[in-house]
């Protein structure tokens, strides 16, 4: 594989507080550790990781939309909005790269109102409940989606 894939990494509403937001459900490990870790993974495969954060689905949206033919792979936590938001579910359904959807909480062990997410279907599969580690193993399989 000679050609440098791109890779968008997608965080929703509320994860630039991770490391002190809700530790006990979310970890302490930070949006920029997190961003950091991926961004070294990606290098031992040729890819190229860009991160985008946003507390507005709007913004989410934008960015998933100018990144279109862009990106050959997506990696999405999308917070909050995965259980509420048909308009980020619609983005996505747009895109013609894989996604995966990934959580650091198992949304399936909280409130019934997190067991829903409008976006597992669109996506290529979903990790749940591994803190961190989620957004590795997220990045581990849409690699190999894309066989690199
Ligand atoms: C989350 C789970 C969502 O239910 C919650 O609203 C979040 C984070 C997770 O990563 O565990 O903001 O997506």
């Amino acid at each position: 594989m000679s050609r440098t894939l791109r890779i968008l990494v997608v965080h929703g509403p509320n994860l630039n507080l991770l490391g002190t937001r809700e530790p006990e459900i979310y970890g302490t490990t930070t949006l920029e550790e997190i961003d950091a870790m991926l961004r070294e993974r990606a290098k031992a495969s040729r890819a190229e990781i860009e991160s985008f954060q946003s507390n507005h689905e709007g913004a989410l949206i934008d960015r998933i939309q100018q990144a279109g033919s862009r990106i050959e792979g997506l990696l999405i936590n999308p917070g909050a909005l995965t259980h509420t938001s048909v308009a980020l579910r619609d983005a996505l359904a747009a895109l013609a790269v894989p996604i995966v959807e990934v959580h650091l909480s198992n949304i399936h062990r909280r409130e019934a109102f997190r067991r829903h997410s409008y976006v597992s279907d669109v996506a290529l599969g979903v990790i749940t409940g591994f803190g961190a580690q989620s957004y590795s193993l997220g990045l581990e399989a849409l690699l190999d989606a894309l066989r690199v």
